[in-house]
């Protein structure tokens, strides 16, 4: 099978590795990758959002299937030009990323399938904010109806911060914002694979959101994440395939766009009862890296059956019996300004070590030097027979690396 996968993370980083060593791809590309993904992929130096120029492209690598990584080629509709083209692909059309696309627009899909979360109340005039902040209290719950890189959602006590975010979300060309109540308890990340009828889940990871120890300072993309989770219920995977996963997929289907891709599942699990606090139309990152690490079944069918709408041929999935811990390294002064061009060493002394893969996400080749080029710069795994050993393997591999200024958390999987 010849894959194209598109994106630039190391979320794209885990699935060029997973899918290379699945022995049925016969070649792997990326447009346009990272220096990590060109470990084990052919790059293509083609704009993500382009949707023509990336099925162009896949048309003439006789690509059998396209993998969209991202959530902003999705919505600008690169998979709908990718299909046009005739060609399989695993992400969902413009129309069914609106799910992540549009806070608004999930609420009411959700509300239409009676999919448990939050009550909303969308807020499109500046006037409305107050109300809508009175109406639930502290703690404020506000987000960007429209993607913002991680940078949407707002949660805090202090009643001039939340109002100042809705306002600037306000502000923007078409802005709306989504106001709703706070939903307490731990949170927990579930990727559900979805054939426009069918879905399939994979197993919960919990991602670490905010940039500091302990649960500290500003929200980020997400700072590390870890799998499995022992604290779970045992029953929690198929309560949100029945509750969730498929009355949305459904529901999709009702209103005549599919939903093809990943299904992600942010939940909360409230004292009454588990509750989505957000979807997204993609994997998670750094979610996926510690998920893909315990896959033992090749992913590759698994991921053309999805976007073939068979995913009911899939054997059941197979999971190895270890834990994965992921690490992010960020570069100096992320997520406010992150400084980039600053030399990275020590990746090979740290894939050297017994359980420990280092992920690519914002970097780029400078002649012979790999220099940082984002704000999460690498994600490292560690892989161990538990997530104790798992987190001493990520950490090991974290202090081999060196970066100027870079940061990252100490506490990832540290309280399970
Ligand atoms: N880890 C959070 C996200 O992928 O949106």
């Amino acid at each position: 099978m010849k894959i194209l996968i598109v994106g630039t993370g190391a979320r794209e980083h885990a699935l060029a590795r997973s899918l290379s060593q699945d022995p049925a791809v016969t070649e792997l590309h990326a447009a346009p990758g990272n220096p990590g993904i060109a470990a084990v992929a052919t790059l293509h130096p083609v704009d993500q959002l382009d949707g023509e120029a990336v099925a162009a492209l896949a048309t003439r690598l006789g690509a059998d299937l396209v993998v969209v990584g991202p959530e902003a080629p999705l919505v600008a509709g690169v998979s709908d030009a990718v299909r046009a083209a005739g060609i399989p692909v695993f992400g969902p059309s413009a129309a069914a990323a609106q799910l992540e696309g549009s806070k608004a627009f999930a609420k009411d899909v959700m509300s239409a399938a009676g999919v448990p979360t939050a009550e909303p109340r969308v807020v499109t005039e500046p006037g409305q904010i107050d109300a809508a902040l009175d109406a639930f209290g502290a703690p404020y719950v506000v987000k960007d109806d429209g993607l913002a890189a991680g940078k949407g959602v707002v949660v805090t006590d202090d009643r001039d911060a939340a109002h100042a975010h809705a306002a600037e979300c306000l502000a923007k060309p078409g802005g709306r914002v989504v106001v709703e109540d706070y939903l307490d308890g731990p949170e927990v990340s579930l990727f559900v694979l979805c054939d426009g009828s069918r879905v399939l889940p994979l197993v919960p990871a919990q991602d670490f959101k905010r940039v500091g120890d302990g649960d500290t300072g500003p929200n980020t993309g997400g700072m590390g994440a870890y799998s499995p989770l022992p604290w779970a219920p045992e029953e929690l995977v198929a309560e949100v395939v029945a509750q969730v996963a498929q009355p949305t997929v459904d529901e999709m289907a009702r209103r005549g766009t599919p939903f093809v891709g990943v299904l992600y599942c942010g939940l909360a699990l409230t004292s009454s009862g588990t509750r989505v606090v957000e979807f997204n139309a993609r994997f998670g990152d750094p979610e996926t890296q510690v998920v893909l690490a315990r896959l033992a079944t090749p992913l590759a069918g698994v991921l053309h059956a999805a976007a073939t709408g068979a995913l009911d041929t899939v054997p059941p999935l197979r999971w190895r019996d270890e834990a994965a811990v992921t690490v992010v390294v960020a570069a100096h002064d992320y997520p406010a300004a992150p400084r980039t061009g600053d030399p990275i060493t020590g990746l090979a002394e740290a894939e050297a070590l017994p359980g420990v893969h280092v992920l690519h996400a914002g970097t780029r080749q400078d002649g012979d030097a790999v220099v940082s080029a984002g704000g999460r710069v690498l994600s490292v795994v560690g892989v161990g027979a538990d997530l104790a050993d798992a987190r001493t393997a990520a950490y090991a591999g974290v202090d081999r690396i060196a970066l100027a200024g870079s940061h990252h958390r100490t506490d990832i999987a540290a309280r399970v």
